[in-house]
């Protein structure tokens, strides 16, 4: 596969693990990320190690629209077009609701939500052009059951699922899938960087008793964009989550 795949907030965490596992397939990859220039360098250092991949690192805020569209136009100049899009890029900043800075509503609704409208609004017009694409859009168990003090995050992740619906349906006559992944406590990025108190809260609640790993996330990811076998999947949520959600 010579696929050209975006993922984006892919320097560290799940996304470096999405970005290394189409590498593995083959695809050419764009790492994409917004502050941290150095765990850029590496991720695609490590990328074009492994796999001997095409790499391009591209910094964008995926919350401004201006970054956006000259992000998508680097990636055009360097590989000519893009086949896969996965929205990964996310944050959380944590505070109950009724203490919560509106900065800490705006920033998380456009990083998680308006980040992934922006990015497919401005890859789809090439998808509809060449009738083939495959969009994943990552979201979380959270925007399923809630959790205290992440209504901001909560909100932004369940508007994935909305989204995912509404982009699938007007793109399907196009032979463009677009699906949601509702990941759970997952052995990688922010989980990381919980209290450990959280954590093992959160382990007892699993019904599988651990937290899922990155492989079996980005098995999944794989699948629903390079799989014959995933081709009439579409609007779809699914959840990865050891039971945690059912
Ligand atoms: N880890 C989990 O257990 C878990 C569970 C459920 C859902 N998720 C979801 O999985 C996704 C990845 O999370 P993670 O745990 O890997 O987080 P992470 O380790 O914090 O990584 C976040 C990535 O997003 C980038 N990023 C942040 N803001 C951005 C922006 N405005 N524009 C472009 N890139 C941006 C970061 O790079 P810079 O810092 O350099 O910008 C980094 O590459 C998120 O959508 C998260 O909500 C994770």
């Amino acid at each position: 596969m010579k696929k050209v795949c975006i993922v984006t907030g892919s320097s560290r965490g799940i996304g470096k693990g999405i970005a290394m596992a189409f590498a593995k397939e083959g695809a050419r990859i764009v790492i994409n990320y917004c502050s941290h220039d150095a765990d850029a360098r590496e991720t695609a250092d490590e990328i074009t190690k492994q796999h001997h991949a095409e790499v391009e690192i591209v910094k964008a805020d995926v919350s401004k629209e201006e970054e956006v569209i000259e992000m998508i136009k680097n990636i055009k100049d360097r590989f000519g077009t893009v086949d896969i899009l996965i929205n990964n890029a996310g944050i959380h900043k944590d505070s109950m609701v009724w203490k919560m800075n509106s900065s800490f509503w705006n920033e998380v609704m456009s990083t998680n939500l308006t980040g992934a409208f922006l990015c497919t609004k401005h890859v789809l017009p090439i998808m509809r052009e060449k009738l083939w694409g495959r969009i994943v859009n990552i979201s979380s168990v959270v925007g399923q059951i809630g959790t205290f003090g992440t209504c901001n995050y909560a909100a932004s992740k369940s508007g994935l699922f909305g989204f995912t619906k509404g982009v699938a349906k007007e793109v399907a006559d196009k032979n463009i899938t677009v699906n949601c992944v509702a990941l759970g406590y997952i052995d990688a990025g922010m989980n990381l960087r919980l209290p450990e108190e959280i954590r093992q809260k959160a382990l007892q609640d699993i019904p599988m008793k651990r937290f899922g790993k990155i492989g079996e996330v980005t098995d999944l990811v794989v699948f629903l964009c390079t799989s014959e076998a995933s081709s009439y999947i579409t609007g779809q949520v699914i959840h990865i989550n050891g039971g945690y959600y059912m």
